[in-house]
């Protein structure tokens, strides 16, 4: 029984591979959830870039000013543009079936996709739209292909054209296969400040998805801080307790 379980399990592997998409062409990024001038850089970008359409009603900001390292003026500055109030949600007023209308598919709410889809699934996402005049939005996507989300981040990175090679296969079949990106209209970035950029929204992204890492980390630093001295302490002891007996 316990066997057949597992079969069933290993059969589903390549199904869930596949169904992730794209895999091929993930590139993967290191983020530091404790950069805290990188996540305020992302939640930045985050509210200028991304809220328009896609939510996050599991952050509240008062939450996110305290993790970020935010004044209560920093934060209405900077991160609060619509009469929100403190102890708010990142909600969006688009209402759901609008943004369905408009996009073919309802932007879903981003506070989770960063354990949903991993963070070299989301930086992959942000750095392979291209052109493709054939879609309604103008570009398409290599890890999402077919993406109703419009190239929202255009200016800065600017738009590439995919250029795909025919690789013929053991079979005898012929695949397009991508092989590199080329840059059609510059933007206002380079590469290495929009990866950059990137990468501080996959750093926010990857924060809010568990907010509660931060202080997980600095908790484990202070048990093992703890744990060190109590070792000391139990060393001494020890001595103390055996120096007669030898
Ligand atoms: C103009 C509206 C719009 C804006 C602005 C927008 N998105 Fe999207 N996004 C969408 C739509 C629509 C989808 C659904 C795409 C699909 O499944 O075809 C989507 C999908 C996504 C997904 C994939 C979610 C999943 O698991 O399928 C991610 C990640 C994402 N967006 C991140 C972002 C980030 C980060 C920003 C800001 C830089 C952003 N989006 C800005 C409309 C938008």
């Amino acid at each position: 029984m316990g066997r057949k379980l597992i079969i069933c399990w290993l059969a589903l592997i390549p199904g869930l591979a596949s169904a992730a998409g794209g895999a091929g062409y993930l590139q993967p990024v290191d983020v530091d959830i404790s950069n805290e001038a990188a996540l305020q850089r992302g939640s930045k970008y985050f509210v200028n870039y991304c809220l328009g359409c896609h939510s996050a009603k599991y952050v509240r900001y008062n939450r996110l000013a305290l993790d970020l390292g935010l004044t209560e003026e920093q934060l209405t500055d900077n991160l609060m543009f619509t009469g929100e109030r403190p102890f708010d949600t990142m909600d969006i007023s688009m209402p759901a079936q609008e943004a369905a209308n408009w996009f073919g598919r309802t932007p879903p709410d981003l506070s989770l996709v960063a354990r949903a889809r991993g963070e070299s699934w989301i930086y992959s996402f942000l750095k392979s739209f291209y052109l493709d005049p054939s879609k309604p939005t103008g570009a398409n996507n290599l890890v999402l292909s077919g993406a109703s989300m419009p190239h929202v981040l255009w200016e800065l990175q600017g738009t590439q054209r995919a250029i795909f090679r025919e690789e013929i296969d053991s079979e005898g079949n012929s695949h397009e296969v991508f092989d590199r990106f080329e840059i059609v209209s510059p933007g206002s970035m380079d590469a290495t400040q929009y990866d950059t950029m990137v990468r501080d929204l996959v750093t926010f992204l990857s924060y809010i998805g568990e907010p509660v890492q931060l202080e997980r980390r600095a908790l484990g630093i202070k048990v093992i801080l703890f744990l060190l001295v109590f070792l000391l302490f139990a060393i001494l002891l020890k001595k103390e307790i055996w120096k007669d007996v030898h």
